[in-house]
């Protein structure tokens, strides 16, 4: 969603600032801006667009070494430049940039329109340059205190003045922000890709706090002016992992990383001396564990679908109830939160609101919340009881793939060390262990030879709706499939549990609408093959993702791909990949943004 990123040094501030919100543009948005100081003015250009718009419209001499920058998505207000951000109060003394949404909004303009500020925008955001610029009195810093105690909302927020001219105020509640630590210069930013190009060493702001730079030095106090010892963290990856590094896209990296990135997650983590897992981050004494009676699973998306996976993996292998929910719906619900239930939050962010809030709504009630995440530093983390990294690496398509199968894998072990505490065996654990160790192998195996894949999607990209189909543990798998084909390549593809296509879908099932089955040669086998024979029985064209050697449904299905044998638990792993593949090269066939899909944002930071 919003990004933001601020500058103060002796470098001229445009470039820095337009490149890192290029490196924001991951995160989704529909216009961008910049505002400089030089010459006692704000020099301020904001264009609807992309970031190249913004590039071209910043005059090759655009003096000035302190300055904010923006992109915007759209909440308040349509896509157009005055909308754009950062927003100038009414004497262009004083511009802002904001991530979040400003609740009470019309409230405050309608005082300050009465008082006589003549607002340029739509946007809830600009409110805070006029409160801000009808608080102050000669301190920006004080003035930003004071105006957001008046704001009801989220904000991630940097303000600037011209009679401060070497200084940035930011603030957060609720939205990421993070300050960068340089050679004599300083850096904000909602994301640290957009400053990791200058600085590995950054303090992650926290709600409530307020941080003052300038080029030489910086700090961080709270709304009473309490100073705030913060803890200078290292960003532990290096820029050339947000680079494509000669793939096409940041997908198909990302889909291509999974054998690379799967066995990070693992590491450390898989311990075959004693046949189970070991996740030093939970927070929990093995008696603690050993009294949990059920687990959800609270997450959006994606990170909903690796729950469900999960929910399943628990129950099968540790007999522990467990059941995933939509975050979205968790917090409005007024949950119970039982006694020895243990909850995760998975996100791969860390920052999506539902799930962010959702959890500190269990949090509130008493509920113990872990997370599963893979942005460190982030709020879920940071706010959670304890948790799992799954050391993904940066994830910048939009379309979730990598964090996907690295979600699982730490369930997964999680799923082990319980289960090993309760009745599962030393040589089950074993076993388990051993298939979990082989699943990045199995995946390399996959993508050493897509083309079937390709195939499969030139054939295909041009249907516009598709049904996914899966059972048992790869239900999930068929719903992400479907997920994954709509977000990227904007066809319908509706996911469901091959069994209920009976009980309604395959009223939808005719020559123009194929039918994606996942066949693993597990136990619900047999039903998944009769489930696509009543597909092709009403002339649905049936492709299948089959396990190497399934010659019946090789001869049932139009199109077969086939993936290799692993043990039943496991065949999320290797049915997904093959759906992401197809879902990459069906948006490319169709011309189709992969990376930045239409109106969507990485990171969801709004209800
Ligand atoms: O960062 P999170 O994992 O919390 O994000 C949750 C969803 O917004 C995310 O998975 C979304 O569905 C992706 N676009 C899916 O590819």
């Amino acid at each position: 969603m919003c990004g933001i990123v601020g500058y103060c040094g002796p470098r001229a501030a445009a470039p820095i600032l337009v490149e890192g919100l290029k490196r924001l543009e991951y995160r989704g948005y529909d216009s961008a801006g910049i505002s400089v100081f030089h010459d006692d003015a704000l020099n301020v250009v904001k264009r609807a667009g992309k970031i190249n718009d913004l590039r071209a419209a910043v005059p090759d001499q655009f003096p000035g070494s302190v300055g904010i920058g923006h992109t915007r998505w759209a909440t308040h207000g349509e896509v157009n430049d005055a909308n754009a951000h950062p927003h100038l109060d009414d004497t262009g003394r004083i511009a802002i940039v904001h991530n979040g949404i400003i609740e009470n909004f019309q409230t405050l303009k309608d005082r300050l329109e009465s008082e006589g500020h003549q607002f340029a925008s739509d946007t809830d955001s600009e409110v805070v340059a006029h409160l801000v610029s009808s608080l102050y009195d000669g301190d920006l810093e004080q003035a930003v205190k004071r105006a957001i105690t008046l704001v009801k909302g989220t904000y991630g927020i940097v303000a600037m003045h011209l009679d401060e001219p070497d200084r940035l105020v930011g603030a957060r509640n609720g939205s990421p922000l993070v300050l960068g630590i340089g050679e004599n210069e300083m850096f904000l930013a909602s994301d640290v890709t957009a400053i990791i190009a200058h600085t590995k060493q950054v303090i992650y702001v926290e709600d409530g706090e307020v941080v003052s730079i300038n080029s030489s030095s910086y700090s961080t106090t709270d709304l009473r002016d309490n100073p705030i010892e913060k803890h200078v963290d290292v960003i532990g990856w290096e820029l050339e992992e947000i680079e494509k590094a000669g793939y096409s896209h940041y997908m198909e990296k990302e889909i291509f990383e999974q054998p690379e990135s799967i066995t990070r997650a693992t590491q450390g983590r898989l311990d075959f001396e004693n046949a189970t897992g070991h996740l030093g981050g939970l927070n929990m004494t093995n008696r603690e564990l050993l009294e949990v009676e059920r687990v959800k699973v609270i997450a959006a998306g994606t990170s909903y679908h690796a729950g469900m996976v999960a929910a399943y993996v628990l129950e099968h292998l540790a007999r522990i109830p467990a059941s995933a929910e939509l975050a979205s719906e968790v917090r409005y619900r007024n949950p119970i939160v039982e006694r020895n239930s243990l909850y995760f939050a998975v996100s791969q962010s860390g920052e999506t609101a539902d799930t962010l809030y959702a959890m500190r709504e269990l949090q509130r009630k008493g509920a113990r919340v872990l997370g599963i995440c893979n942005v460190v530093g982030s709020t879920i983390p940071r706010e959670s009881d304890g948790g799992v990294y799954i050391h993904s690496g940066p994830e910048i398509a939009v379309a979730s793939t990598k964090a996907f199968t690295s979600q699982m894998t730490a369930f997964y072990a999680f799923a082990l060390v319980v289960a090993r505490m309760r009745n599962l065996s030393y040589s089950d654990g074993l076993r388990f262990l051993q298939a979990l160790d082989s699943v990045p192998e199995k995946i390399g195996r996959i993508l050493d030879d897509i083309t079937p894949i390709i195939a499969l999607a030139k054939k295909y990209a041009r249907a516009e709706n598709f049904l996914f189909l899966g059972r048992g543990i790869n239900y999930p798998v068929a719903l992400e499939g479907a997920l994954k084909l709509k977000e990227i390549s904007y066809i319908h593809a509706e996911g469901f549990s091959a069994a209920e296509i009976k009980h309604g879908p395959i009223a939808l099932i005719n020559d123009q609408t194929p039918s994606f089955f996942l066949v693993p040669d597990d136990s619900l086998r047999d039903k998944v093959v009769t489930s696509m024979k009543e597909v092709k029985a009403r002339g649905g064209p049936v492709i299948a993702l089959a396990v190497e050697g399934d010659v019946e449904v090789g001869r049932i299905a139009d199109d077969v791909v086939f993936v290799p044998s692993i043990d039943e638990l496991f065949y999320p792993f290797l049915m997904v990949v093959p759906t992401q593949i197809f879902a990459y090269y069906c948006a490319l066939e169709r011309g189709c943004n992969v990376d930045q899909p239409r109106n969507l944002a990485k990171s969801v930071t709004v209800e």
